[in-house]
């Protein structure tokens, strides 16, 4: 039976000033091949997404947003229509504490920059949003990748967290391939090194049968 999947994707771009944004080295490549995937299986599917350089897959309902605060609000006011969510978006964890109307000169040799935490989006969608459906992570990791996705797991009360090493330069972030494993609370599924496309696939087919 078709379902609304809610899949977030990308990085966040946190501005500074008028003409300076933090960010990181999200491509966006996995979010928007889960939502491909789910549209090509019959799903509805409402993409929210950061600022990205990909063409938006058929069939998607595309809500863009440019930074954390604005992906927290898109998401607090869809989920609730969604009965399967993916967060696959890399959000700034930070954003600058104070950003000036005016361009920041180039004044002293060093700069201090005052950052303040956004909200977790993922860890709001439980507790905050009250959303009741099927919840799936992901986890960044560069070291001790199965034990740092199970603890997001628990946090942020997902069915299951995708796991990604992203030290690793053939696949992640920017690459075209990921090899990850599904984190359960009770147990680890390793799927073999794929296409986004295919392990997106599936992802899907997991997400359907919590
Ligand atoms: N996430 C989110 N909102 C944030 C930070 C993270 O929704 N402000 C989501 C991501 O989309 C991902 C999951 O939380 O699905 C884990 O993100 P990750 O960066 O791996 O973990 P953090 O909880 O931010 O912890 P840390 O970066 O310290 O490892
Ligand atoms: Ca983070």
């Amino acid at each position: 039976m078709a379902k609304h999947f809610l899949i977030t994707a990308g990085p966040t771009h946190e501005p500074l000033d008028p003409v300076r944004y933090l960010t990181n080295r999200s491509s966006g490549k996995m979010g928007y091949a889960l939502a491909g995937a789910a549209a090509h299986e019959g799903h509805r599917v409402t993409l929210i997404s950061g600022p990205c350089d990909l063409e938006v897959p058929e069939g998607v309902d595309y809500l863009p947003v440019e930074t954390a605060a604005e992906m927290y609000e898109a998401v607090s006011r869809y989920i609730g229509k969604a009965q399967i969510a993916i967060f696959a978006a890399a959000v700034a964890d930070y954003r600058p504490v104070n950003v000036p109307e005016q361009k920041i000169k180039k004044t002293g040799n060093t700069l201090t920059l005052e950052l303040v935490k956004n909200p977790d989006i993922l860890g709001s969608a439980r507790e905050v949003f009250g959303y009741k459906g099927t919840l799936i992570g992901f986890a960044a990791e560069t070291e001790n990748v199965e034990d740092n996705a199970r603890g997001k797991l628990q946090r942020k009360g997902c069915d299951f967290v995708v796991a990604n090493d992203v030290s690793r330069q053939d696949i992640g972030f920017n690459a075209s391939e990921n090899e990850v494993s599904l984190v359960y609370a009770n147990h680890t599924e390793a799927l073999p090194k794929d296409d986004k496309y295919q392990l997106s696939l599936e992802i899907i087919k997991k997400s359907l049968e919590v």
